[in-house]
């Protein structure tokens, strides 16, 4: 993992094209999570305080490369302008003359924030001439979006190989903070991996049983695991589809010397909604007519018991059906004990993905990990082993 950061740039002056990730969450017009525009900003500052022209570019949302009005960047410009405490201009195009007379008109220390780059077909593609077109608005490029580095598009990869390129102080810390979790971790390390799905994360248990000392499966994806190997689990979401591939997994981790903790116990209900009526039971004695919608008290004590004698532990995926209580009260309890072992400097904790950073803000302790990625779909490829488009073309 070899990048160049902005140690030692010398910035004065010049213009930086800065790729940010300000793909916000927006409810009706209002951004809903300030998490990304916040990370942004120390490197912003930086950049300002050693007087660069900072560009600031960024898709948002999925406009196909038409220009979808509901899908522009103006007011996440506004809002990175009071976050920031200073004034932020917006150009109406990310490439062409309103973006070139816009940053013809910046001073230094100046920040603008072009307009959706997904605007432009050539995005997505990686079209070379829309990189070119990209890359001359500017003398030295910074990327800062480690969440879209997953994607080889013009503003997260071409362009890199136009310009002098570098990791922002946000995709730093990401990349440093990933690579003490599975890069080269401090042992024994643990993966917890939840949700719902065995398919859509079986190239990540893949990685992971290889890199691994202990993988903790628990979310709707352990009744998949728990199904193939026999246990009933009465009417819980699982993918009978899935079996051979679950009992394959555990094949693997077995040859690969990985221990696999699967839940002991659940909480189950008849349907999944807010203050049903609920029944803790062992995995043998789960009711023909019930679902598995958390994992039980039992499971949540022998995973602190686990964490004691672990140094690391990567987190992805909320154990139980953490949106609708009393379903969250494993990711809760468990949240809070990895926090706690955290605090006490005992346990490196690194978690991402988009429910986990919901479910730890849930639990309270979203500042309590040692780090936790504004990542959603990048977090994943990284578990998954594979290299990042965006990251290798910094290298
Ligand atoms: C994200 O929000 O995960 C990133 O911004 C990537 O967005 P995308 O999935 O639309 O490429
Ligand atoms: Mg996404």
């Amino acid at each position: 993992m070899t990048f160049r950061t902005l140690d030692n740039l010398d910035v004065a002056g010049k213009r930086v094209l800065l790729r940010a990730d300000l793909n916000v969450p927006v409810r009706d017009g209002k951004i809903t999570d300030l998490t990304r525009i916040e990370r942004l900003t120390p490197t912003i500052r930086e950049l300002v305080g050693k007087g660069a022209r900072v560009i600031v570019c960024s898709h948002f949302d999925r406009p196909k490369g038409r220009r979808v009005p509901e899908m522009s960047l103006a007011p996440v410009a506004t809002a990175l302008g009071e976050v920031l405490g200073q004034r932020v201009r917006f150009a109406e195009d990310c490439i062409g003359l309103p973006a070139e007379q816009a940053v013809d008109r910046m001073q230094k220390g100046d920040v603008l924030v072009l307009e959706n780059t997904r605007y432009h077909a050539g995005e997505e593609k990686n079209d070379p001439t829309f990189s070119a077109a990209l890359a001359k608005l500017a003398d030295i490029y910074v990327n800062d979006a480690f969440s879209a580095a997953h994607r080889a598009h013009a503003s997260t990869e071409g362009v890199a190989h136009k310009l002098p390129a570098y990791a922002g102080r946000l995709m730093q810390a990401e990349l440093e903070a990933l690579h003490a979790a599975l890069g080269n971790p401090a042992r024994p390390v643990a993966a917890v991996v939840g949700g719902s799905k065995v398919s859509t994360k079986l190239d990540l248990l893949g990685n992971l049983v290889t890199k691994v000392n202990v993988l903790v499966i628990g979310g709707a994806m352990a009744n998949t695991f728990l199904a193939a190997q026999g246990v009933p689990v009465g009417k819980s979401l699982q993918e009978a589809e899935m079996h051979g591939t679950a009992k394959d997994i555990l094949d693997r981790a077995r040859s690969a010397g990985c221990e696999v903790v699967l839940p002991t116990d659940a909480v189950v209900a008849t349907e999944l909604k807010p203050g049903v009526s609920t029944q803790t039971v062992p995995l043998n004695a789960v009711p023909a007519d019930a679902m598995i919608l958390d994992v039980g008290p039992a499971t949540v004590a022998a995973l602190t018991k686990h964490l004691a004698t672990l140094k690391t532990l990567v987190w992805n995926g909320p154990l139980g059906a953490f949106e609708i209580p009393p379903f969250d009260a494993a990711t809760n309890a468990f949240a809070k004990a990895v926090a706690d072992a955290t605090q006490k400097g005992a346990l490196r904790s690194v978690a991402g993905g988009g429910d986990t950073v919901s479910a730890l803000r849930h639990a309270g302790v979203l500042d309590k990990m040692s780090y936790v990625s504004t990542a959603g779909g990048a977090f994943l490829e990284w578990l998954e082993g594979k290299t990042l488009p965006g990251v290798a073309a910094l290298g």
